[in-house]
């Protein structure tokens, strides 16, 4: 199948995961989602990354977000493992696991990389909008694991993007001033962002995070 790209449409398939089997469209419903692989089970950085993942459930749900992991492991694997995430991470998993081991969504979204590794998933991370669409894709080697509040702040960015007409500039965090879409004129700026905005360049116009 051809690469994945932004603003592709979300590849949809039905899955057995840790939670029952799940259509990923239907499951999405109008959340935004977070699709990410991790190479496999029972491995230490991605058991640091799973448990990371599920204590910051209130993060994501603030956000309408919804979380589904996948490996090409057994379900009976990530059940077991499940147990370990809980004991040694401090919390209980709360979101489904696919059990890939036909490999066919690990297929449709691109995430082995045979000359990294022929067997394992890569650590893919997809930001899925309302809309099915990717907003987002990255791709991590196996022996790095992923900064989830870096996630976080792109989900937040995209957002802000969505709902506000806004972008986020050079190593932007939550309350920093952010920058007005170049499509939006200055008339409608102003009534857009009642705090006002300073127009350092007719380019680039900041104003505070609403
Ligand atoms: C890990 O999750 O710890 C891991 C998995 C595959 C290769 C290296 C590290």
């Amino acid at each position: 199948m051809a690469t994945l790209r932004l603003g592709d449409e979300a590849p949809d398939f039905i899955a057995m995961t840790t939670e029952g089997e799940l259509n990923f469209h239907e499951w999405l419903g109008d959340s935004w989602g977070v699709l990410f692989s991790h190479p496999a089970d029972y491995t230490p950085v991605c058991t640091t990354e799973l448990g990371t993942t599920a204590r910051m459930k209130e993060e994501f749900e603030k956000r309408n977000v919804k979380v589904m992991a996948l490996s090409v492991d057994s379900l009976e694997s990530h059940r077991g493992w499940i147990r370990d995430i809980n004991e040694t991470q401090n919390t209980t998993v709360n979101f489904p696991i696919v059990a890939d081991e036909d490999r066919v969504v690990s297929s449709l979204y691109d995430m082995i990389h045979p000359n990294s590794d022929d067997k394992m998933t890569v650590r893919s991370v997809f930001i899925i909008g309302p809309d099915k669409k990717i907003k987002l894709m990255i791709t991590y080697p196996a022996s790095t694991g992923r900064n989830f509040n870096e996630i976080l702040r792109v989900i937040d960015s995209l957002q802000l993007t969505a709902y506000r007409k806004l972008a986020t500039p050079v190593n932007w965090k939550q309350g920093e001033d952010c920058v007005i879409l170049p499509s939006v004129t200055n008339e409608e700026a102003t009534e857009l962002f009642p705090k006002g905005f300073e127009e350092v360049k007719p380019y680039l116009r900041l104003t505070p995070q609403p």
